[in-house]
């Protein structure tokens, strides 16, 4: 490697942020002379000041043109635009080493340097910085992943042993998996100490630092050496009573809601690892889960609920009796959380609807085939409850958010009786999800029954949801109106939904194929299309694209769901659906096929076609 050695260098420092400027130092110290570095921000001068001292501040073009090692220590997200800026601009030049430390990107961020003949190199130490001299001891034999171009990977690996480090190679395509790593052990660590540190003060412990201290060091080093097996407590020896104790005591305290849904969350993948080591029985494990699912949780603090006005009922009881207090007109608006744009919009619907808002948060694992995904599902009752805080005015009077006991007290496979959809659920999202439409129709007359509703607001966005609802609402004679708030969309078009979050930014791209399919849809049915032309266009757009593999895309009579014919005119649903990136994403949009324009509705997507 020493023949790799690059010599005295010129360095750069795009960015003279925590890492940049500490690198920079290092560098410093081991002979290479800096020569510039960029950095607006009072706190980059001062560490200018203090960690490279009489290094000019230069222009970040300037900086790299004067240097054979460019460091862009900007952030992650920055790193692509500035690259391309200063490639633009003629500051990078053939064999020039351009390194960026950004431990989620590989070298493919730096393609603008690389077109320009640089050598580029992700370079990133696993280690926290503090942006002061301090930082230059925790160096010494810190690791660095190394990521570049196999012929120049010895560049990097040097540069890294030169400041003291250990380089450690790393694939391109590992860098996600590496990055998502680290920041799990060394970041979720720190919040799960200060949780334990609160919990700890409650308790009457004045110095939980000191208590956790030789403990949790004892618990982390048997980790680093042991794995699994230096698992110890309740969760590992399935002492189910202990662990429901434990839930009952985190529902009593400050911060009940974060530090209960962490410990459940890591109580359950404990348990996981407890049984895989064959350190507890399948059926132990089985045990736990259920309780750890089904514990009913905090009581929400009042504060939450006094925030905006909205109470906050988490039992049936509780929901009586504040539903007993609505007068007037109430719209139910029912959602399993998570709640983005689209959701505020329903209950921005139903305020215009009633006097009084009810908003259901629950996740109904009635509704899922599979197990993983009902597991996957995310739960932010915290943040669902803040975001309906901020509709100010609008809030909803009352939540009612309940555990799976208190909806399914006998047990979700032993509930006595249940809603069958009829023959428009097997169709579409039936047929790829059989059972599906039971579990809603199940969940939304319970919680019709419970909340006692004038008005139930549900969106277009799941037609077919709509259709199999309406459809029950009429079948039982129940009394009420269910209205329907139309799609909301994200400003390029997506049509807003929960799973979104689950995309990659790629896929996150492709998806929009599925908005364009339903403008194209408007486009030709508005210009008087028939069903053939409408279908012919919306599908041209999901089909053979890279990364979307669809599902359907058809036009259907909006109660029955039945496929339309060729010369079937009127009122229609187009809805298409695909897997993108593995997340199943649904779109549609009313239109009137055969001459008619289709309704003009603000939901609509107002993107350019391909
Ligand atoms: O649309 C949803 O989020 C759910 O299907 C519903 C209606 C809340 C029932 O769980």
């Amino acid at each position: 490697m020493n023949s790799q050695r690059p010599g005295r260098l010129s360095v750069g420092i795009v960015g003279a942020g925590r890492v940049g400027a500490v690198l920079g130092s290092a560098l410093r110290q081991v002979g290479h002379e800096v020569v510039g570095a960029s950095g607006g921000s009072p706190d980059s001068l001062d560490r200018i000041d203090t960690l490279l001292t009489g290094v000019p501040v230069l222009d970040m073009v300037d900086v790299a043109r004067a240097s054979d090692l460019v460091l862009l220590t900007v952030p992650d997200d920055a790193i692509t635009s500035v690259a391309a800026w200063i490639a633009a601009q003629g500051g990078f030049r053939p064999g020039q080493i351009v390194l960026h430390t950004s431990g989620r990107h590989g070298v493919e961020v730096l393609r603008p340097a690389l077109e320009a003949g640089a050598i580029p190199l992700a370079v990133h130490p696993a280690m926290t910085f503090t942006g002061t001299s301090l930082d230059l001891s925790r160096l010494e034999g810190a690791p660095f992943a190394v990521t570049a171009p196999a012929p120049v990977q010895p560049i990097g690996q040097a540069l890294v042993v030169e400041i003291g480090g250990e380089p450690v190679l790393l694939a391109d395509a590992a860098r996600g998996a590496y990055h998502a790593a680290l920041s799990h052990a060394s970041n979720h660590l720190v919040t799960l100490l200060v949780q334990a540190r609160r919990v700890l003060e409650e308790a009457g412990v004045d110095d939980g630092a000191r208590l956790l201290g030789p403990l949790t060091r004892a618990a982390l080093e048997g980790a680093l050496t042991a794995g699994e097996q230096a698992l110890t407590g309740p969760v590992s020896r399935g002492d189910v009573g202990t662990v429901s104790g434990h839930l009952d005591a985190l529902a009593g305290t400050d911060d009940a809601l974060a530090t209960g849904a962490a410990y459940r969350a890591l109580a359950r993948s404990t348990a996981l690892l407890a049984r895989e080591a064959g350190r507890i029985s399948d059926d132990r494990a089985a045990e736990l889960e259920r309780l750890l699912r089904e514990h009913p949780g905090p009581a929400l603090p009042a504060a939450v609920a006094t925030a905006a006005g909205t109470a906050v009922v988490r039992t049936r009881a509780d929901l009586r009796a504040a539903r007993a207090r609505l007068g007037g007109r109430v719209a139910v608006v029912m959602t399993m959380g998570a709640l983005h744009e689209g959701h505020l919009g329903l209950v921005r619907a139903a305020r215009t609807a009633a006097d009084h808002v009810i908003v259901t948060i629950f996740v109904n694992p009635t509704q899922f085939g599979d197990p993983r995904d009902l597991e996957a599902y995310p739960r932010t009752l915290e943040g669902d409850l803040a975001a309906l805080g901020s509709l100010g005015p609008d809030a909803p009077d009352l939540v009612f958010a309940p555990g799976v006991a208190e909806m399914y007290p006998d047990g979700v496979g032993e509930r006595a009786a249940g809603v069958v959809a009829g023959p428009v659920a097997r169709r579409y999202e039936g047929a790829s999800r059989p059972g599906h439409f039971d579990g809603v129709l199940t969940v939304v007359a319970k919680l019709l029954h419970l909340t006692q509703p004038d008005v139930a607001v549900f969106g277009e966005k799941d037609a077919q949801q709509l259709a199999v609802v309406r459809g029950m609402v009429a079948e039982l004679a129940m009394p009420l109106w269910v209205l329907a708030a139309p799609v909301a969309r994200e400003a390029d078009g997506l049509a807003m939904s929960s799973r979104n979050a689950r995309l990659t930014p790629s896929g996150r791209e492709q998806a929009l194929a599925l908005s364009r399919s339903v403008v194209a849809a408007r486009r030709i049915a508005g210009a008087g299309g028939d069903v053939t032309a409408v279908l012919r266009a919306a599908r041209a757009e999901v089909t053979g694209v890279d990364g979307v593999a669809l599902d359907y895309a058809d036009l259907v009579t909006p109660t029955t769901f039945l496929p339309a014919g060729p010369d079937e005119a009127g009122e229609l649903t187009y809805v298409v659906a695909a897997v993108v990136d593995g997340v199943r994403l649904i779109d549609t949009t009313p239109l009137v096929v055969g001459g008619a324009v289709g309704r003009d509705d603000a939901g609509e997507p107002d993107v350019a076609p391909r």
